[in-house]
């Protein structure tokens, strides 16, 4: 069977498409909130797929500017996927990746990001796991930090009213040298980063923000919420981190000493955290943390020649790839990187990879000798993933996507 996939054209199609998910939220039909939605992900960027005239299925992708090694690159952020129960498993999900991801290359946006609620559902599409991520709960008593205070840091409580001005330029150094991260429109923050409607709240408190400055400076903010509950007269509840994110090592540090040391808590919670969060160094114990790692956030190169073109390499190369794409096959074939350019090659490849196993390379969360060593990249060339290592591996951070959209 053939599905009839297209971008939605008006706000009913929009919150029809969107309602396949939503089904599975158990939320209420909504045109307003659809229609406030549509300020972070355009009508055309919608796509539904059609049973005769009804929706039946629905596929978003975000028109983001997401941080790769060397910094920003046009991405396709997947979002709000669904396919209405009464037509699961009949194709209707793969005709619109396949609308979708040409749609997505149209538009000159050379890869594709998602998270996925099944880690099984999007290989199968050329996505690759790109990133761990780690979630971790810290007892109050292990909140220790090996570092004494700097003297120079300040901490004061600003309204998310004046977030909106304060916390975006700290947000934006950091994203701009962190792989993974990706930039929020006005209406990102206004809509989903700093709105806090009390039917979000999950039992918490407010949202509350946070910001740390040195030499009076702002140096980093946080946004996080309370939990609070006494058992038997002591303090039992906790302290949930939204975000963090600070300039360097001591903004880091001095802003995560402020909510570690939070009175009324049991424990801290944060999840959405790189696993080589300068906590893991900064902790008197990090074993404490007990950081549970999961998938993050999964990349697909859409447009391979351009995808690798767009990317910082810390060496010249040549490293040549053969890449298979069964979904995509415009993309399969060898590809040759010499110069942090990319084009194809009738060379020798020092690598064979699925382009799945790129996507999970590019952001450098993995290297190439992971991938051989776990028997999903093969090495064509002695010595060839410790060769594209040399060429790929830069001196980002591992890659770090801190929201799930
Ligand atoms: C996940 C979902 C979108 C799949 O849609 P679908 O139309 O049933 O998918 P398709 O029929 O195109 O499936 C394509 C293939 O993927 C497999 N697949 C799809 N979803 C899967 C899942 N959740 N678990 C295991 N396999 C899955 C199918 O079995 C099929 O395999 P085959 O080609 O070997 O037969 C749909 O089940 C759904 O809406 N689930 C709830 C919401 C959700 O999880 N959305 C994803 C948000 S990231």
């Amino acid at each position: 069977m053939t599905w009839d996939v297209r971008a939605t054209k008006d706000l009913e199609e929009f919150v029809d498409a969107v309602g396949a998910i939503s089904h599975y939220f158990g939320s209420e039909r909504n045109l307003e909130r659809a229609e406030r939605f549509t300020k972070v992900l355009p009508l055309e960027r919608m796509h539904a797929a059609f049973d005769g005239d009804r929706i039946v299925g629905g596929a978003g992708a975000f028109p983001f500017q997401l941080t790769v090694p060397g910094g920003p690159v046009s991405c396709g952020g997947v979002t709000v996927v669904g396919v209405l129960p009464t037509h699961r498993r009949r194709g209707v999900l793969t005709a619109m990746m396949r609308t979708q991801l040409e749609d997505i290359r149209a538009r000159g946006e050379p890869i594709a990001a998602l998270w996925a609620s099944e880690e099984v559902i999007y290989r199968r599409f050329g996505y690759g796991l790109a990133s761990f991520v780690g979630e971790i709960e810290l007892a109050s008593s292990f909140t220790a930090l090996r570092q004494a205070p700097d003297p120079t840091a300040t901490a004061r409580l600003i309204t998310l009213e004046d977030a909106r001005t304060l916390v975006p330029p700290i947000y934006d150094r950091v994203r701009a040298v962190t792989p993974g991260m990706f930039g929020r429109t006005d209406d990102w923050w206004e809509l989903r980063t700093l709105d806090d409607p009390p039917e979000r709240r999950q039992g918490g408190g407010v949202k509350n923000a946070l910001l740390l400055e040195l030499d009076g400076k702002p140096a980093g903010y946080a946004l996080y919420r309370l939990y609070p509950k006494f058992e038997q007269g002591s303090a039992a509840g906790h302290l949930e981190v939204i975000e963090a994110f600070a300039d360097g090592p001591i903004g880091t540090r001095e802003l995560w000493r402020v909510l570690l040391d939070m009175d009324w808590k049991a424990t801290l919670k944060a999840d959405l955290l790189p696993i080589d969060h300068p906590l893991q160094h900064q902790l008197s114990y990090p074993r404490r943390m007990r950081m549970r790692i999961g998938d993050g956030l999964w990349v697909r190169l859409v447009d391979v020649g351009a995808a690798l073109s767009a990317r910082a390499y810390s060496g010249d190369g040549p490293v040549v790839l053969e890449v298979e794409d069964s979904f995509l096959p415009e993309n399969a074939g060898r590809w040759r990187i010499l110069g942090g350019a990319a084009e194809r090659s009738e060379d020798d490849a020092d690598l064979a990879l699925d382009v799945g196993e790129l996507g999970a390379a590019y952001l450098g969360g993995f290297t190439f000798a992971e991938l051989v060593r776990a028997g999903v990249v093969r090495e064509l060339k002695e010595g060839g993933a410790a060769r594209a290592d040399a060429v790929f591996l830069t001196a980002a951070p591992k890659p770090w996507c801190h929201e799930i959209f």
